[in-house]
């Protein structure tokens, strides 16, 4: 027979709901950009956030790829295929991401990697990124496209271990010019990036009619209806416009064609690498016979990339293609790898397979989107996190125990 249970209520007092109460400040806070930030618990609500903040154009522009951005899906794919081999019952106390980057000491295995036109996303921009990769202790890319120059960057950030990405543009002299100034700046490391005989076909941006600076057309005008804060932004502070460059008016695919050089070779490279006396790393090899031939003509590195899936679609897939690079490059050079990373545990991945540290675009760009510096730091909190986290969850407590072993690629 079935007893009823009758439930005894009685009105909350205080002294009950005192010790229940943890409120965080962050909800209290009345900017709605930091309780936003704050309610993001991984890269792709930041993302969503993005998508939120930034005009469709330019959240396109950062988010796209190129043709039908297979390359792009497969980069994240293959890190969605990582099953970790953990062990447990491992003293995993006292966790410690610490690497060396280019020989110097890193916070983690993590680098904030060129991207062209930053104060676009949000006019804080690349300064604003720099500050947060030196709080954290990683270093930053300032890109050929930047949109702050080599100068104020290394006079605004001197802390931050700069490095300067390099296009061999058509005009040799102007390449010279952009290592003498990287090199007098006090740029740590030069960044050749190979991957752009040609610009990528980037649909999105033909679709949206983007121009750098973006221009006021009926379009981006009604675009301004839905996000006055960013045009705001954009209209009261300091022109938008290439700041290594001279000033040019068009679409990204029209200054691609008009600087980047397809006549450029390995003869180049072996000419930079005269002219350079510092780290030199190339970016965008896609196969083991290009990264043994990029060493060979000097460089110091190799990052494993498709340019984040912007260029050549259907280009192979980097983490695929990491452990044949380590093993054609062996320790002649150390191995980068960037495209498709979202997160703490994908870094933890490539680096177990033979990256020394990971480079990432979309992640930094998605906080600056979403949220300026603060949102740059906010993704940084939360790769930070993630890699502490998964590698303690895998039983291992330092970088250098992570290990190939320890990383399956499930069949696609
Ligand atoms: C908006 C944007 C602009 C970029 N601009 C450059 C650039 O100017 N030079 C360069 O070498 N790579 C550039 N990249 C490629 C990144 O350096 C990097 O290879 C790519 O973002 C890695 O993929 P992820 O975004 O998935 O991390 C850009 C990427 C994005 C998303």
């Amino acid at each position: 027979m079935y007893n009823q249970v009758v439930t005894r209520r009685q009105w909350p007092r205080w002294s009950d709901l005192q010790p229940l109460l943890r409120l965080r400040p962050e909800s209290f806070s009345l900017d709605p950009t930091s309780r936003r930030l704050a309610s993001a618990a991984s890269v792709r609500d930041l993302r969503r956030l993005a998508m939120r903040r930034a005009p469709r154009a330019v959240f396109d522009y950062t988010d796209g790829g190129a043709g039908d951005e297979l390359s792009l899906r497969r980069s994240r794919e293959a890190f969605a295929r990582v099953e970790f081999e953990p062990r447990v019952l491992q003293d995993v106390s006292s966790v410690d991401a610490t690497t060396t980057i280019l020989g110097r000491p890193a916070s983690m295995p993590l680098v904030f990697g060129p991207t062209g036109f930053t104060r676009m996303m949000h006019t804080e921009g690349e300064p604003a990124v720099a500050r947060v990769a030196q709080r954290a202790g990683i270093p930053y890319a300032l890109s050929t496209m930047g949109t702050t120059s080599i100068e104020r960057l290394a006079d605004e950030v001197p802390g931050c271990r700069r490095w300067f990405q390099l296009y061999l543009w058509r005009d040799r002299a102007a390449s010279r010019d952009f290592v003498h100034r990287a090199a007098s700046e006090g740029y740590e490391a030069l960044v050749l990036t190979v991957d752009t005989p040609v610009a990528g076909a980037r649909r999105r941006d033909v679709r949206n009619g983007l121009t750098v600076p973006p221009t006021l057309t009926l379009r981006t005008l009604a675009e301004g209806a839905t996000h006055p804060r960013w045009w705001f932004d954009l209209l009261t502070t300091e022109a938008l416009e290439f700041a290594s460059l001279n000033r040019f008016d068009g679409t990204v695919a029209e200054l691609a064609a008009r600087m980047f050089d397809p006549a450029a070779t390995m003869e180049d490279l072996a000419w930079l690498r005269r002219a350079w006396a510092g780290p030199l790393l190339v970016k965008g090899i896609a196969t083991a016979a290009d990264a043994r031939l990029v060493v060979d003509a000097g460089a110091d590195a190799v990052i494993v990339s498709n340019h984040g899936g912007r260029q050549l679609d259907r280009a192979p897939t980097p983490l695929e293609r990491l452990p044949e690079v380590v093993d054609a490059v062996g320790d002649r050079a150390e191995v980068y790898l960037d495209g498709g990373v979202l997160g703490g545990a994908d870094v933890v991945a490539a680096v177990a397979l033979g990256a020394r540290a990971v480079l990432v675009g979309r992640v930094y760009l998605y906080g600056l989107m979403a949220g300026g510096e603060a949102g740059v730091q906010r993704a940084a909190e939360i790769v930070a996190a993630e890699i502490e986290a998964t590698m303690a969850l895998l039983g291992v407590t330092r970088v250098a125990d992570l290990r190939p072993g320890q990383v399956h690629l499930r069949p696609a």
